[in-house]
């Protein structure tokens, strides 16, 4: 993978650190490269068990890296930065929900190089979507060394700061609206006489499989939409259904409404 730093520090191992450092492995970055920090025991073993150096220092792994990423959580920000080089040191790179690039650079610096982003939970299989934020002042360069971090753990699309809380209605919260629509087809299938185990599966793997043809054909999924409802066939027959019971009003409501919270969120 091109475009990657010479060494990434994470400063907090959690799950999104651990998912990072994985797809960093994945993506051919040597160990000796990666760092990380926090201050569980059982969290910095995990790091070692993946042959990636391992401290309570977040100085020390801030120091030895060009890039850092920041994936604490939003309550142990401040605490954490308050240990970290201020100004001239690495690039920074938050993940952390809610965390404005001006709230970064009043912790880390007026000068300090900060990017903001939003990823989400499939990151954790490798096939996340980040949005970054594109005018937070970062050098070209340096973005891009922020953006292809985050391509190890899935795609990356680059906004505007102001359109994160849209981000995070969609996709940052969109995979939980995903898991919803399978628990309710699965329990379509149990109400139509499958078995509960061959409703999931089938369920899904349509899911699956119909966003893999969506991505794969690249065609606009209302098109696909058409290709399968014959006149008078089974398929029109349940997006009818799924018309009149609202559903892509109730997809809009959902969406407003999570973008809604993470402006309070952000706020607060
Ligand atoms: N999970 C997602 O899908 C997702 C999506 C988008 C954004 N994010 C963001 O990603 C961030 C991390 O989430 P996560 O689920 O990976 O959290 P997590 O599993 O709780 O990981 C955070 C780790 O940081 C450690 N830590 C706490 N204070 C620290 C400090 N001062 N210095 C260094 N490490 C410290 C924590 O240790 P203790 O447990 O001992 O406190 C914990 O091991 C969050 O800010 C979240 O908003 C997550």
């Amino acid at each position: 993978m091109t475009g990657l730093p010479r060494s990434v520090a994470t400063i907090g191992a959690g799950n999104m650190a651990e998912a990072i450092i994985v797809g960093l492995l994945r993506a051919g970055m040597a160990p000796e490269s990666l760092r990380a920090s926090d201050p569980d025991p059982g969290r910095r073993q995990r790091m070692r068990e993946l042959g990636v150096r391992a401290t309570e220092s977040n100085v020390e792994v801030a120091q030895a890296s060009e890039l850092v990423v920041l994936a604490v959580k939003p309550q142990q920000l401040e605490a954490a930065a308050a240990t970290l080089p201020r100004d001239g040191g690495p690039i920074y790179l938050s993940i952390i929900a809610g965390a404005t690039t001006a709230t970064l650079r009043r912790l880390l610096g007026a000068k300090a190089r900060v990017v903001r982003s939003m990823p989400n939970t499939p990151a954790l299989v490798g096939a996340g979507i980040t949005a970054v934020a594109s005018d937070g002042g970062l050098e070209p360069a340096d973005l891009e060394r922020a953006c292809a971090v985050l391509r190890a753990v899935g795609a990356v699309v680059l906004v505007p700061e102001s359109a994160l809380d849209a981000v995070t209605g969609l996709s940052g919260s969109g995979p939980a609206y995903v898991f919803a629509f399978i628990e309710a087809l699965t329990e379509a299938g149990v109400h139509e006489g499958l078995p509960l185990a061959t409703a999931r599966a089938l369920a899904l793997e349509t899911v699956h499989g119909a966003a893999r043809l969506a991505i794969a054909s690249g065609e606009d999924p209302a098109v696909l939409r058409e290709r399968v409802s014959s006149p008078g066939g089974t398929t029109l027959a349940g997006l009818a259904a799924l018309s009149v019971a609202g559903f892509r009003e109730a997809v809009l409501a959902a969406v407003r409404a999570a973008t809604e919270r993470s402006k309070v969120l952000g706020r607060s």
